[in-house]
This record gives C-alpha cells, sequence and structure tokens, in this order.
C-alpha cells in the first residue's frame, strides 16, 4: 500500500518541512519547526534520513556552546529515530553579507568568509556520517552583465572547489560534493544554470573524480529543459551523487511543489530511470508546501512525496515488466541504438562500402507513438 520504509531511502531537508512560508510578497505564515520534533516526525512517516544547511540546525549568530548544546540535542534524536543524515549543506543566500554571492562574490573577505563557512560545517557533516556535501550556489550570480566578469566567478569557484577537495582529503573525511544546478532565483542569471554547464565545469577542477552533481527536478524545467534526459546524461557521466525531488510546472518561479505534482510524465520517466539504472543514492525531496497550508499541510505533502515516489516505481515496473512494452520497444528500435553503430572489426571501409536505399529508409516510422500512449495509459491508470 506505497507504505515507505528506511530502505526506500527517502530523504528530506529540514528546510523543506520547516518552510514557514515567507516569499517576496507574504511574511511567514507558519510557526518554526523544531529540528527534533522534524527527525521524530519524518521517521515515523518512514523516512531514511535527514539533511540540512547549517543555519537550519544551527541558529545564525550561536556561540560555541550554543552551537555545542543544539548538535548534542539533534544527535540525540537522531539515535533515537534511526534517521540517517546522508547530506549536508550550507547556507551561503540568507544573510546580507552574501548579496553578490558566497564563493564568486566580488568581495574577496567574503569569499573567504563563505570557505570558513563551508568548512565548519564539513567538519560537522563528517562526525555525522554525511557522504554527500551539496554546494548549492543560488546567490552566486548577476544582475548586470558588467558588474561580472564572468571568468574571474568562474576562476574563484574552481578554486573554491580545489580548496574544499583539498580539505576533505587532508582531514581524511569520505565525502564528494555535489553541485547544484538553477538557472535563475534568487539571482536574475546564476553561474552554472543546468546540468549541462556544471558537468563542463567539474572536469575543470583539480579533483574532477571528488565532485558531481545533485539536479534538481524544477531547477532544469524551469529553464524548459526534460529533466529526465538531463540525468540520464549525469548518470552517463557518472556524475549523479545526489538528487532533488520535487514538483515545478513549467516554465516560471521555482515552485518546489511535493513530488509527483507538476510535470506527472517527466517524474514517471525519471524514477522510471533511476530504479532502472542502478541509482543507489537517498532519494531526496526538496519541496516547499504552498503558504495556504497549515503544518498539517506540510506533513500531508511530505508523505505524498514518498507516496508518489512509490506509486510511480510500482507502474514504471510494471511498464518495463510488459511484453507489450516489450514489443512496442522492438517496434520502435529502441535496442537497435545499443549496437555499434560500426561491430568490432568492422572498418570505414566496411562502411563506405555500404549503399542505403534512401527512398525505403526514409518511408520508416519509428512508432514512438504506440510505445508512448502505453506509457500514457500506465499513468492514467487504466493498464
Ligand atoms: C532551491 C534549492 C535550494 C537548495 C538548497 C541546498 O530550491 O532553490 O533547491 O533549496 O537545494 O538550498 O543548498
Ligand atoms: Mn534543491
Ligand atoms: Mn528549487
Ligand atoms: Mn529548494
Amino acid at each position: 500500500d506505497y507504505q515507505p520504509t528506511p530502505e526506500d531511502r527517502f530523504s528530506f531537508g529540514l528546510w523543506t518541512v520547516g518552510w514557514r512560508g515567507h516569499n517576496t510578497f507574504g511574511e511567514a505564515v507558519r510557526p518554526a519547526l523544531d529540528p527534533v520534533e522534524a527527525v521524530g516526525k519524518l521517521s515515523e512517516l518512514g523516512a531514511y534520513g535527514i539533511t540540512f544547511h547549517d543555519d537550519d540546525l544551527i541558529p545564525p549568530g550561536s556561540g560555541d556552546t550554543e552551537r555545542d548544546a543544539v548538535i548534542k540535542r539533534f544527535t540525540k534524536a537522531l539515535g533515537e529515530s534511526g534517521l540517517a543524515v546522508p547530506m549536508v549543506t550550507t547556507n551561503l543566500f540568507s544573510h546580507p553579507v552574501f548579496r553578490d554571492g558566497g564563493f564568486t562574490s566580488n568581495s574577496r573577505d567574503v569569499r573567504r568568509y563563505a570557505l570558513r563557512k563551508v568548512m565548519r560545517n564539513i567538519d560537522l557533516a563528517a562526525e555525522l556520517g554525511a557522504r554527500t556535501y551539496v554546494c548549492w550556489g543560488g546567490m552566486d550570480g548577476a544582475e548586470f552583465e558588467a558588474g561580472k566578469n564572468d571568468a574571474a566567478a568562474l576562476d574563484r569557484l574552481r578554486e573554491a572547489f580545489d580548496i574544499l577537495c583539498d580539505y576533505v582529503r587532508s582531514q581524511g573525511y569520505g565525502l564528494r560534493f555535489a553541485i547544484e544546478p538553477k538557472p535563475n532565483e534568487p539571482r536574475g542569471d546564476v553561474l552554472l544554470p543546468t546540468i549541462g554547464h556544471a558537468l563542463a565545469f567539474i572536469n575543470e577542477l583539480e579533483h574532477p573524480e571528488m565532485v558531481g552533481l545533485n539536479p534538481e527536478v524544477g531547477h532544469e524545467q524551469m529553464a524548459g529543459l526534460s529533466f529526465t534526459h538531463g540525468v540520464a546524461q549525469a548518470l552517463w557521466h557518472g556524475k549523479l551523487f545526489h538528487i532533488d525531488l520535487n514538483g515545478q510546472r513549467g516554465i516560471k518561479y521555482d515552485q518546489d511543489l511535493r513530488f509527483g505534482a507538476g510535470d506527472l510524465r517527466d517524474a514517471f520517466f525519471l524514477v522510471n530511470l533511476l530504479e532502472s539504472h542502478g541509482y543507489d543514492g537517498p532519494r531526496h525531496f526538496d519541496f516547499k508546501t504552498p503558504r495556504t497550508e497549515d503544518m498539517s499541510g506540510v506533513w500531508e505533502a511530505a508523505r505524498n512525496c514518498m507516496r508518489n515516489y512509490l506509486i510511480l516505481k510500482a507502474k514504471a515496473e510494471a511498464f518495463r515488466a510488459d511484453p507489450e512494452v516489450r514489443e512496442a520497444m522492438e517496434a520502435a528500435r529502441v535496442f537497435e541504438l545499443e549496437r555499434p553503430t560500426l561491430e568490432p572489426g568492422e572498418s570505414v571501409a566496411d562502411l563506405r562500402a555500404e549503399t542505403i536505399d534512401l527512398d525505403e529508409v526514409g518511408r520508416r516510422g519509428y512508432h514512438f507513438e504506440r510505445l508512448d500512449q502505453i506509457a500514457l495509459e500506465y499513468l492514467m491508470g487504466v493498464r
């Protein structure tokens, strides 16, 4: 009955269920959520893990004793609930000093502070057993072309990752970094706006093997891109280190709807991909419950993120196991693409000696319509 268990590896950000609903036009509508309550409630719902930004857990401005007390109380709650902390991240966006970014602020003192803030929280992440450290540089970007030297910003971003990778190695931590792309918001244009930009950037690092991606459903869709195709490419590069699951309806502001809301087709094919291509990381939800809802709506949304994933997983399994689907895929030549264009032992001379009947092959239809309709019927519940 789609009841999640920790084996499903569902995790949630503290800032998701804890989001109080403030936005550009309206103030907070929900009370602050105690992280210990979040731990209890999420484990009760069947989650496996909880994640956080430093500032979600430790109120900014806390002194060392206060910080230690907060961590101790949180760790105790984790122990009692059995919830893991698979991923940790840093808030490099809320404080006014980050108004021009963290790692790529024009202000050098801010960049140095950003690195200190991240390193301090990396120590905590390692202590809590996290395996992934997410870097979302949403404030690293620009509204004005003349005010930002893009090449210098990329140099500084590379420098930041090189420093952080060295730090993790020197401490012997078992952590890898995951970059989270986003096209815009809060900046007019964010640095590394898509999966593709981030993948290319990683190749320029000193330790590219330590850095991968944390793509978010809504962020690629905000750019009008297919999330499923983007994730498929990240997997192909061996770079899907983590994932942020949520919902988005088209090219507009970042909606962060619960998973399944928004583009249900893309959600179906995404789950199908994750479940059939060996992604073994956490299924992490990064959603924000609309501010129309009170706390009961927040927990309803959290429960349904997991429920929708499990429903889509069952549907995708049935889809893949259906002989009619197999046959429709054959007809669509889906498996023929797996065959190398030149077989081993063949040469370009063989290829050049070959002829093709352009009229006949030009008349060939691909029968994707039928295959897609079967998928849609699974999704609509009539199969
Ligand atoms: C967004 C982002 C953020 C990041 C988070 C991790 O919705 O703009 O997803 O929520 O995931 O801040 O650092
Ligand atoms: Mn996210
Ligand atoms: Mn988002
Ligand atoms: Mn988010």
